[in-house]
């Protein structure tokens, strides 16, 4: 017995002393394994009388279940501290900015995409999308651009190569074609945004041959002019972010709408650049109309029953305005520099609630 209070205050000790989980096993092994010192005392208990087997017995059995506790008890204690210093190690402080985020830019015609959506989608209108590549069809015809229309001329269309058919795609001139698309697919009411790249061969300061443009289409059974001008008038306050807009609706001409208009909005040039709102002078931002009776036919829409309204406008045209950026060709020359001053940070994401702009 003495031997093995001895045995026990032993054993405790280097356990408590044990400072891994491998140091822990080892332990374990000499005291509790096939050759352990706890063991080949057990092996020994056959050898005893009945009575001392019974109370030696009965002592053994409580070491081993003390020294099965403790090293348990150990095992814990090493996990836990174990956990907590890797914790410690992969501390994560998710308040501190985001290093690689701040180092790029966001295009400034991504900026204005982004605060064109956070705006209409907050009227509710959808995004809808369709292709570069587009046909005779959807570009023009639908659009009541018949082939003899002069209005395929000042479109300064890129064909492609004639197809088996003999038929000639062409790169989209204008985001109009997904008026189309999307009236050929969906039933009104419909009330969505298209924006998206559009081509024309052209250049010069205010032209590039690949540029952003801006669709809008509302068709239902009671909509007139007046919603047109409110909805544009409310995305044009939203947008250049002021409470009054000076605007006005000029008379235009479009072979897809009827009537059609060209917004103006005030404004004022001076030597720190050019103010919106305001001013004696206007400055154009966007075509309209209400959709032509023969578009809404050719979508097979009857206009006795349907009326809507489409407005387009020049995505880089607005950024332009909005940001102060002077030649238009530089949005699309990848320089850096250009970026690094007219780009955004990445994490300041438009929202009509948090200011678009900021
Ligand atoms: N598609 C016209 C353009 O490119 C703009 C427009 C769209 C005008 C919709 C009226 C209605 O100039």
């Amino acid at each position: 017995m003495q031997n093995l209070d001895k045995l026990k205050a032993e054993i405790l000790s280097e356990i408590a002393a044990a400072k891994t989980p491998d140091a822990l096993e080892t332990l374990r092994i000499s005291a509790l394994g096939k050759k352990g010192h706890i063991t080949a005392l057990m092996k020994e208990l056959g050898a005893l009388g009945p009575e001392q087997k019974k109370t030696f017995g009965a002592a053994l059995n409580q070491l081993k279940g003390e020294v099965n506790a403790r090293l348990q008890e150990k095992k814990n204690a090493l996990e836990t501290k174990a956990l907590n210093a890797q914790l410690e190690q992969d501390h994560l402080d998710v308040t501190l900015p985001p290093e690689p985020a701040s180092e790029g830019r966001i295009h400034p015609v991504t900026q204005v995409l982004e605060e064109l959506m956070e705006i209409f989608t907050a009227m509710d209108f959808k995004i809808a999308e369709g292709p570069h590549i587009e046909d005779d069809f959807h570009n023009f015809t639908a659009l009541n651009i018949p082939p003899e229309h002069p209005a395929r001329q000042m479109h300064d269309t890129f064909y492609l190569k004639p197809g088996t058919d003999g038929a000639r795609k062409l790169l989209r001139t204008h985001t109009s074609p997904v008026q189309i698309r999307t009236m050929l697919s969906e039933k009104p009411p419909i009330r969505i945004i298209a924006p998206g790249r559009t081509f024309r061969s052209d250049s010069d300061a205010t032209h590039t041959p690949m540029f952003h443009q801006l669709e809008g289409l509302v068709v239902d059974e009671f909509t007139t002019m007046g919603h047109l001008k409110g909805t544009i008038e409310a995305f044009v306050k939203a947008f250049f972010e002021v409470d009054d807009v000076k605007m006005r609706f000029r008379p235009s001409y479009f072979p897809f709408t009827e009537p059609s208009a060209e917004v103006d909005v005030g404004c004022e040039r001076s030597k720190a650049g050019i103010k919106i709102g305001t001013g004696k002078e206007w400055m154009e931002i966007l075509g309209c109309g209400m959709i032509h009776p023969k578009v809404l036919e050719y979508c097979n829409l009857d206009p006795k029953k349907y009326q809507g309204f489409a407005f387009g406008c020049g995505i880089d045209r607005l950024a332009m305005l909005k940001y102060g950026t002077p030649d238009l060709r530089a949005f699309f020359d990848s320089d850096l520099r250009w970026l690094r001053h007219y780009g955004f940070r990445a994490l300041d994401i438009p929202t009509l609630a948090g200011g678009l702009s900021r």
